[in-house]
Formats: structure tokens, C-alpha cells, sequence
């Protein structure tokens, strides 16, 4: 069984903040962030980039889980590696270079990992399989924080807990979009091990209350 890990993802931060509120997360037992980085093409929003990730790094010793929804990802994996970025996500909708970009990444010595999005089947993982350290399903279209899980996305999570599990891979599965007390046990049976919570942490007024809210739901 996989380590279970709840990533806040920082887009749900207060920026002017964003360094207390991390030692708030982590004096709740947190070492796992999650970043998204928007491109405004591959999603219709504008985030943060290379120079966020290199402060962070240097606040911070959690593991820094880089979620790029950039078209062509391929372009920025060395700049965001050099920022500090310890797990690089790409989604395979975004290139045709998903293979090689994911050898790439782990030949620099960090994790990989691929993103398919809700409409996205599945089944394109599998010739992936051997080349990622883990694959994330979307449970909202990528772009904003704060949306609804759309619930036939659970679908997608069970069918790659399947593949991996059928695999010889040690692949964790991370669950991202609309997770939150309500569902993330929901979300834990279906698959996943890595639960991405925007909202759900860094929008509560108690950062690190809200962040051990969600491990009690899971331990429960
Ligand atoms: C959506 C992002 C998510 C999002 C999560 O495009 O990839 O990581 O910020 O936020 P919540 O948990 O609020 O859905
Ligand atoms: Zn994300």
C-alpha cells in the first residue's frame, strides 16, 4: 500500500502570505505542496511560474509537486527543474512529446509524472506505465481552483488504480479537482494515494485545522 500524502495546492493561497501560511500547513504535518502552473492556452487561466517555485524552494524543504498545464511542456522542464521542482507533471493532452519528456525529467534525477483530464481515457496511460512515478487524474477541468468534483471522473481513478495494480509498477495516483471533506474518502476508495486540496486548505481561514481535517476523514 502506497503512502497516503495530502498536497495543498498553493493557487488557493493568500500570496502576500504564501510563507506563513506553508509553516502553517507544515506544523500540521505537511512536507508535500502541489503548484499549479497555468499557461491561459493550455487552460483558459494565468498562474505562476519558474520564479514562485524558486522561492518556495528556498522557504521550504516539502516536496515541491509541479503540475505544468503549459502547452508544450516539453520547453520549460529544465527552467523548472533548475527552480527547485522535486515531481514535474505534464498532461498527455499537451504534446506529442509525452514519452520523451518523461524519460527526460527522470534522466535529471526527479520524479515524473502524467495528468489526463476528465474526457480523457484512461486507457492512453498504458504504454506510459513504465516511464512515470505517478500519474494524476484530473477530477475538474484543469484551470481553476474551487470547482466541483465532477464525479464520473472517480471512474478514470478506478480504472488507473487498475492498470497499475495489474502492472509491475510502483506508481503512485494523485487525485486532483473539487476534493474535500465530503469526498475524499470517496476519492481514497476509488484509487488514489495523493489527494491535491486547493480549496479545501488554503481557502479555509485555519490553514493547518482544515489540513488535518482532511487526514482525520482519511484515517477514520
Ligand atoms: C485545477 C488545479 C487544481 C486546483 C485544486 O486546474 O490543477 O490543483 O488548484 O483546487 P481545488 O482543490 O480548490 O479544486
Ligand atoms: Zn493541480
Amino acid at each position: 500500500m502506497k503512502k497516503i500524502i495530502i498536497a495543498p495546492s498553493i493557487l488557493s493561497c493568500d500570496f502576500t502570505r504564501m510563507g506563513d501560511q506553508i509553516k502553517e500547513v507544515e506544523s500540521a504535518g505537511c512536507s508535500f505542496l502541489h503548484i499549479d502552473v497555468m499557461d491561459g492556452v493550455f487552460v483558459p487561466n494565468i498562474s505562476i511560474g519558474q520564479p514562485v517555485v524558486k522561492s518556495l524552494r528556498k522557504a521550504t524543504k516539502s516536496i515541491l509537486d509541479t503540475h505544468l498545464m503549459i502547452i508544450n511542456p516539453e520547453r520549460y522542464i529544465d527552467s523548472f527543474i533548475d527552480a527547485g521542482s522535486d515531481i514535474i507533471t505534464i498532461h498527455i493532452e499537451s504534446s506529442d512529446k509525452t514519452f520523451e519528456t518523461l524519460k527526460y525529467i527522470r534522466s535529471k534525477g526527479i520524479k515524473a509524472a502524467v495528468s489526463i483530464k476528465p474526457k480523457t481515457s484512461p486507457d492512453v496511460l498504458k504504454p506510459l506505465l513504465p516511464y512515470c512515478d505517478m500519474i494524476l487524474v484530473m477530477t475538474v477541468e484543469p484551470g481553476f481552483g474551487g470547482q466541483k468534483l465532477i464525479h464520473e471522473a472517480l471512474d478514470n481513478l478506478r480504472e488507473v488504480r487498475k492498470l497499475v495494480d495489474e502492472s509491475s509498477y510502483n506508481i503512485d495516483i494523485e487525485v486532483d479537482g473539487g476534493i474535500d471533506v465530503t469526498n475524499i474518502k470517496e476519492a481514497a476508495l476509488a484509487g488514489a494515494n495523493v489527494f491535491v486540496a486547493g480549496s479545501a486548505v488554503f481557502g479555509k481561514p485555519g490553514v493547518a485545522t482544515a489540513y488535518k481535517a482532511l487526514n482525520d476523514v482519511l484515517n477514520y
